[in-house]
């Protein structure tokens, strides 16, 4: 980002544990961002009281005050651009993006979804790769398009499966490793060279692999 900070919006509806991460790089000097505002679509989310606590002005947008998608969309859109957001940042945020809203942030909209893209996509990941047998479960930072869970991967870490593994064991190994690669693909927007071409995610001057940079196996740049 050339003449000033890169302003990040953080789009939530529960504990706002990956928002946290994101305040924390901020702080820290590691994401050269500022998260310029958080929008949850939940009176009750949690994750609220980080943004307060982080002086980061926080906002809701609740979904059930609004007739449909596209006015909740469109309420939505103009919180973020009150905010003048550069990246969007969806958190945990519960909710499907209509197209319009989608293509307005084309190549500057970031989700995290809990499996290693392209298996399990939508909800209930870890159950299912328990259910399934998998040997290692993780998590995705992607592009975000019309597909749901199915824009261009970004970045990907991996946990192995454990004997004895429920769900909630799984989502909480899964989510430490969360709190390292949703920073670092923010850091990468932040500093210019991370970009969605031809529906591709590519770093600097190289496309990045089909399932993303993998976290463990490449060494972090
Ligand atoms: C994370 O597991 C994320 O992958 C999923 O929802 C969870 C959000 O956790 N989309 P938090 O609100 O960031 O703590």
């Amino acid at each position: 980002m050339a003449e000033r900070d890169c302003r990040i919006a953080v789009l939530i509806s529960g504990s706002g544990s990956n928002l946290q991460a994101i305040l924390d790089g901020c702080a820290s000097g590691a994401i050269p961002a500022r998260v310029a505002l958080v929008v949850s679509n939940r009176d009750d989310a949690a994750g609220l009281a980080r943004a307060r606590r982080a002086g980061v002005p926080a906002t809701v947008v609740n979904h059930r005050r609004y007739p449909d998608r596209q006015s909740f969309d469109a309420a939505l859109q103009a919180a973020i651009e009150a905010g003048g957001a550069d990246l969007v940042v969806l958190a945990g945020f519960m909710r499907i993006l209509g197209s319009g809203f989608v293509r307005h942030y084309q190549g500057r909209l970031l989700n995290i979804h809990p499996s290693l893209l392209p298996k399990y996509r939508g909800l209930d990941t870890h159950q299912r790769a328990l259910a399934a047998g998998d040997v290692e479960a993780g998590a995705t930072v992607h592009f975000v398009t019309d597909e749901l869970d199915g824009g261009a991967p970004v970045l990907q870490a991996s946990v192995s499966i454990n004997e004895g593994d429920d769900a909630a064991a799984l989502a909480a190994r899964v989510l430490a490793r969360e709190h390292i690669i949703y920073p670092l693909a923010v850091r990468w927007f932040a500093e210019g060279r991370l970009r969605l071409r031809d529906g591709r995610a590519w770093l600097d001057d190289t496309p990045l692999p089909l399932c993303g940079y993998r976290y463990e196996k490449d060494a972090a740049t």
